[in-house]
């Protein structure tokens, strides 16, 4: 890649291309529980711009720049009070949309406050997720996917501080060849659920540990289609190997892992059978980012408070930021890289996305890298990502950034991580997940889109 490329997909600053392009979709701009203390008010960067995101009297969500419009001091410690957030300098106190409503230390009578606006921006709360949107005009509406779509008692939202550029970030989560290698266990026993495991949990359909999968097929069949929302990306390991017994494979059957791009930053994967995971990557300037991410069950409600208690411990707050990481050398343990974990980084794979993304650099150099046919879906969503904002620039709509109507007819997407027949893998497997979204109870047919 060229040095000015890299440029303009990476920096999403006001002002440049790439931040053109991601304003025109929502961003995630901060968890709803971020708001449950005794003063509903947090301080977001989103995208280089500093916010201020809080609950006004009505218990209503405003979104508003950070400096006051007066002389600029900082609305971050703002009072709550009297309907809206006054700043402390002089008294100035505004509505969530961003109106000045009082100008306590001006003379009586003038209309100062008239003519003074404090930048405000939409915002929404989904799922567990407070999204604001910071583009011109008015804002996209948001496609019927699983994670917006379902009910809130079948969801769960977290989020995680990235020390580097949000790009790396998310190609990670596009690149089905790393878990062989980065996510590598060397012992398939204690199959768990919990947190940061998911690689370790038995493959459905089979008792064949995913450990072992991962470990002795590291050669993935890869593809890559381009959809309406992204990227639809499909790895195949046909089961020619032993059994756990030893016994050989005869290939007949295949292990299948579907996932997805998601415009404008997101990944979609499986968590398990029920559960997927949609996770955003919404810069906080250029060398940093947040992932956001929701999961959704099309199986039964979710145990939320369980779910948290497995994640609260491996990061520290307010900043959701990993324990773990470039300060302590990610917890590296050389002998356990010799018996047990491929990176001697720990079971929580979580942790080895975050080593290595941020070892890549603030902002990677992609002038110095060498793709190989692993990295298709990279290639693909870097080509896209250059199309989108020169169509921006153009004046055109991006991807997903879609009408109404056709936000309506975009479901799913269905991800899948399975064992089933080699032959007509595609056919099988889309009548089980037909299935058991039918049995769903909320969850919509896919349709041909997802
Ligand atoms: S700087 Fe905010 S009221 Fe004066
Ligand atoms: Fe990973």
């Amino acid at each position: 890649m060229r040095e000015e490329e890299n440029v303009r997909l990476t920096r999403t600053g006001p002002g440049t291309p790439a931040g053109a392009w991601m304003r025109r979709y929502w961003q995630p701009v901060a968890l709803s529980e971020e708001l449950d203390g005794v003063r509903p008010l947090v301080a977001p960067k989103v995208l280089g711009q500093d916010l201020v995101l809080f609950r006004d009297g009505d218990g209503e969500l405003g979104l508003v720049d950070r400096g006051c419009p007066h002389r600029g001091a900082d609305l971050a410690l703002g009072r709550l009070e009297d309907g809206g957030l006054r700043c402390c300098f002089h008294g100035w106190l505004f509505g969530r949309d961003g109106t000045c409503l009082d100008t306590p230390a001006e003379p009586a009578g003038g209309n100062l406050a008239a003519r003074v606006r404090l930048g405000s921006y939409p915002v929404r709360e989904i799922n567990g997720v407070i999204w604001g949107y910071l583009g011109p005009g008015e804002p996209p509406q948001l496609p019927a996917l699983d994670c917006f779509e379902a009910p809130a008692g079948h969801t769960f939202a977290w989020k995680g501080l990235l020390e580097c550029n949000w790009l790396q970030a998310l190609e990670v989560g596009i690149d089905p060849a790393h878990a062989s290698y980065l996510h590598r266990f060397f012992q398939d026993e204690d199959p768990s659920e919990s947190y940061g495991r998911q690689f370790r949990a038995a493959s459905r359909g089979t008792d064949l540990p995913m450990t072992k999968i991962l470990r002795e097929y590291g050669r993935p069949d890869i593809d890559a289609v381009r959809t309406p929302y992204g990227i639809r990306i499909t790895a195949l390991r046909t089961l020619d190997g032993t059994d756990t017994e030893g016994r050989p494979m005869d290939g007949s059957r295949t292990h299948v892992r579907v996932t997805h791009q998601v415009f404008p930053h997101g990944f979609h994967i499986p968590l398990d059978a029920d559960t997927a995971i949609t996770q955003w990557h919404v810069p906080i300037d250029d060398a940093s980012c947040y992932w956001y991410a929701q999961f959704t069950s099309v199986g039964g409600p979710v145990d939320r408070a369980e779910m948290r208690r497995q994640r609260v411990d491996a990061v520290t707050l307010p900043d959701y930021r990993p324990r773990f990481g470039r300060s302590n050398g990610y917890g590296y343990d050389p002998v356990e890289q010799l018996a047990t974990t491929y990176t001697g980084l720990g079971t929580d794979i979580n942790v080895h996305d975050q080593w290595a993304v941020e070892g890549q650099g603030a902002i990677q150099d992609r002038t110095r890298e060498h793709l190989g046919r692993s990295d298709k879906a990279i290639v693909m969503y870097r080509r896209m990502l250059g199309e989108a904002i020169t169509a921006v620039e153009r004046g055109e709509d991006p991807p997903l950034v879609l009408p109404a109507e056709r936000a309506a007819g975009l479901r799913g997407p269905v991800t899948l991580d399975g064992i089933g027949p080699t032959e007509g893998w595609a056919e099988h497997w889309t009548a089980v997940t037909a299935k058991q979204r039918a049995e769903s109870g909320w969850a919509q047919a896919a349709g041909t889109d997802g």
